[in-house]
């Protein structure tokens, strides 16, 4: 498919239950689907998220939950699927890596890679740590103890299976070069090529003997070992969307992928590992990869041990889904880190929800009621003589959606909503100046129903562009001014009172 759009969030991890981070990037991907399904119609447009279900870690959280791995992986991916659903995000596919669509991929990367030469056996030594069953480096395992729970730690060598990450150092440095848009912001290119010009990459083990982790798929050519992690998992990329034909060429039509999200976490594994498997593995690179920031909690990073995490489902039942939306996306720019807090989404709700937005719709609603008996009135703009302020609004409205596509181009949310919050400003700046209660006294009818008809054409053009972004909302507003004559509802955004300390 030539003009398609294939989007990606990272796979997470279903040790835990899922929080405001993966729902930021997920809520990012859901906006940039809803943007391009409308650009390019729907069927172009492949939006996959998922869970990744395999390695130590969930090992380790099954059997603190005393569940079978593969039930214990049931239940939290579940979790992750309804609650996208709860936020009313649009994915076209969920792979888990449990999924045999995606081990066969797996299997037969690792075969490929293994027949070309890239995947070699080897000798693995380190530092473990059997209670933890975590290697550590000399530098970290001081003393010889194990840093989490201090008992001696025990040098391990055994034999493992190493994918030559080391000999595509420069063919990606070269490539890099070439292509400074490909890993965005900026400041992440920059971080990944300064990373590959002072570092030497080491091979890349790849393989966990069986007897140390059982959960995850099997080297098909040593079937004792079972696949690191990550390389199980960036493969989701692919395996949901394609597979290899008998002469291991992969045929999709979906990939190469547009654009993987995901956070800064997981740059290096995105623009480093991933590029390599995939030039190993003769398939094409992704076109780019965006990895924006943290949400904090106060300046502090999110984590089950310092019992700061917050769910999302607790959010939107406190301010309602949309409230959460708006606040993810305008409160940060893409890419930056932020600070998460309820009175953050407070203070976002009441100015620029309910005294912007919601004020400026419900307003126009009791006018038209008011004065119009419900029925909007009908004026064609282009047939007056508008005046300054009338024309500026026009001139907003008419270029209000190409700003918010060029904004979203750079997958700049907080720019596209603040020009749809411009125009949201200028009409309600227009009402208090226009004082159309005035007009009324005096009767000026014309005035009055130009007045009004331009409100709405500021609504209905804001509620088309919001159904990007919140996309509940954008409804409501458009249900209330489909028909020429209105339905009134009740205001969108009550103010949230705050108890003054
Ligand atoms: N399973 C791997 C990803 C494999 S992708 C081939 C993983 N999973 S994860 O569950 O830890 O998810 C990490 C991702 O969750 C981040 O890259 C980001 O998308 C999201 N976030 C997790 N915490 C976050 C914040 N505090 N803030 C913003 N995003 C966060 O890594």
């Amino acid at each position: 498919m030539s003009n398609k759009y294939y989007i990606t969030t990272p796979i997470y991890y279903v040790n835990a239950a899922p929080h405001i981070g993966h729902s930021y990037t997920t809520i990012a991907a859901d906006v940039l689907s809803r943007f391009k399904r409308r650009q390019l119609g729907p069927e172009h447009v492949r939006f996959l998220t998922g869970t990744d279900e395999h390695g130590q870690k969930i090992q380790k959280a099954a059997d603190a939950a005393k569940l079978s791995a593969q039930a214990f992986v049931d239940q939290t991916s579940q979790k992750f699927r309804s609650l996208w659903q709860s936020l009313n995000v649009s994915y076209d596919d969920f792979i888990r890596t449990t999924e045999p669509r995606h081990i066969k991929v797996v299997q037969k990367s690792l075969e490929i890679l293994f027949k070309k030469g890239d995947i070699y056996e080897g000798k693995y030594e380190g530092l473990y740590c059997t209670p933890c069953e975590t290697f550590w480096l000399e530098a970290q395992a001081i003393g010889g103890l194990c840093p989490d729970c201090q008992r001696p730690v025990e040098r391990i060598i055994e034999t493992n299976y190493f994918f030559k990450l080391s000999k595509y150092q420069d063919w990606l440095l070269g490539f890099l070069k070439e292509r400074p848009d490909f890993i965005k912001p900026a400041s992440r290119y920059e971080e990944t090529l300064r990373f590959l010009e002072l570092n030497k990459l080491n091979d890349l083990c790849i393989s966990r003997p069986k007897e140390r982790l059982s959960w995850g798929i099997p080297l098909p050519f040593a079937p004792e070992h079972v696949t690191y992690v990550w390389f199980d998992a960036l493969i989701n990329y692919i395996s949901a969307v394609g597979d290899f034909d008998s002469q291991d060429n992969y045929v999709s039509q979906w990939w190469p992928a547009d654009l993987h999200l995901m956070a800064k976490d997981i740059l290096r594994q995105h623009t480093v590992y991933w590029p390599i498997m995939l030039q190993a593995l003769n398939i094409k690179l992704p076109k780019a990869v965006f990895a924006h920031g943290w949400w904090m909690i106060n300046e502090d990073k999110m984590s089950k041990s310092r019992g700061n995490v917050v769910n999302p489902l607790e959010m939107i039942e406190k301010f309602g889904l949309d409230a959460y939306r708006y606040f993810l996306l305008r409160e940060v720019p893409f890419g930056l880190d932020g600070n998460f807090s309820e009175e953050g989404i407070i203070k976002r709700y009441n100015s620029d929800l309910a005294n912007d937005l919601g004020n400026l719709v419900y307003r126009t609603l009791t006018m038209v009621e008011k004065y119009f008996d419900g029925n909007i009135p009908g004026i064609d703009f282009s047939q007056l003589q508008n005046s300054q302020r009338v024309s500026d609004i026009l001139a907003k409205i008419k270029h209000l959606e190409s700003r918010v596509c060029q904004a979203l181009d750079e997958s700049n949310f907080s720019l596209a909503l603040e020009a749809i919050w411009e125009l949201i400003a200028m009409a309600n700046k227009h009402v208090e100046e226009t004082k159309p209660w005035n007009l009324a006294k005096e009767n000026k009818q014309e005035e009055l129903k130009e007045f009004i008809r331009l409100l709405v054409d500021v609504i209905r053009a804001v509620a088309g562009q919001l159904e990007i972004f919140i996309p509940q909302t954008a409804l409501l507003i458009q249900e209330q001014f489909k028909a020429d004559k209105i339905k009134k509802g009740n205001p969108l955004f009550p103010r949230i009172e705050t108890k003054k300390k």
